[in-house]
């Protein structure tokens, strides 16, 4: 299993670190624009847009056929939605989902935004799904292992009586956009694969108000809660250094934990 993830060197995380940067300046470059009535085809463009300005790519435009520059999920969506013609109204909650290509390197993030006032268990949601992905990059760190992470992130979302997608995970990442490990957001302590420094993947976990399960729709990639329960997701890249872990898409305006 080691053998599978590339390690990456200190030259390398410095590309990483720039399209890490990148991918967060998308993010925080959108924020102001999520409002009631705008479409998420618009919301892509900008993104899109901001991208292009920065003479970067849009890693998800053309992957395996998928159509735009970013993923938009909108309430009951856990990923992959597609930017569309429909409008976000007040109370919506959605995840956008960046991932940029600068100078070779992949930087891959994610955010929720919530459209005006969103209801109290939204709210709650967004911040457990934060939290979550917090507590497990806290984790991240030379001898610990994937199961480590994964096990965190289940045990503190199930306390707080949501519940963590099995169907899609997190993934290596760097010169290529889906690598090895599978970052998986559930699982047992002291199993999967032991972190060393040079690591980069990310963590990305969905998690929802009712059940696990999801349930793709006829487009291909949008999937949804079977029981159209809420669902968020926040994702960060991260790198394994000597002592902890660099998160190369963090933003400024972000403050860790
Ligand atoms: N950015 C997504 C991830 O976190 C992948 C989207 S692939 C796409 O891995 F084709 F749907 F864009
Ligand atoms: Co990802
Ligand atoms: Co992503």
């Amino acid at each position: 299993m080691d053998q599978k993830c590339r390690i990456y060197s200190p030259e390398d995380f410095v590309g990483l670190r720039r399209a890490g940067w990148l991918a967060a300046h998308i993010l925080d470059h959108v924020a102001p624009l999520v409002v009631n009535g705008i479409t998420t085809l618009e919301l892509d463009q900008a993104c899109q847009d901001e991208i292009l300005k920065h003479n970067a790519i849009p890693a998800c435009k053309g992957y395996n056929g998928y159509p735009n520059s970013t993923c938009i999920s909108l309430n009951h969506v856990v990923c992959h939605g597609i930017p569309s013609a429909q409008k976000i109204r007040n109370g919506d909650i959605l995840n956008i989902d960046v991932t940029v290509i600068v100078d070779g390197f992949y930087g891959d993030s994610s955010r929720m935004y919530v459209v005006g006032k969103a209801s109290p268990k939204a709210l709650e949601l967004i911040d457990a799904a934060r939290s979550a992905l917090m507590l497990a990059i806290d984790l991240v760190k030379p001898g610990a292992r994937l199961g480590d992470v994964g096990s965190a992130i289940q045990n503190y979302v199930e306390a707080r009586k949501f519940s963590v997608v099995r169907d899609y995970c997190g993934h290596g990442i760097g010169r290529v956009f889906h690598d090895e490990p599978a970052v998986l957001h559930f699982g047992k302590p002291g199993t999967g694969l032991k972190l060393k420094p040079g690591h980069v993947f990310t963590i990305e976990p969905m998690i929802n108000v009712g059940g696990h399960e999801t349930r793709l729709l006829a487009d291909g990639w949008t999937a949804v809660t079977r029981d159209h329960s809420l669902s968020a997701q926040f994702e960060h890249t991260v790198g394994v250094t000597e002592d902890g872990c660099e998160i190369f898409t963090i933003s400024p305006e972000e403050s860790r934990g």
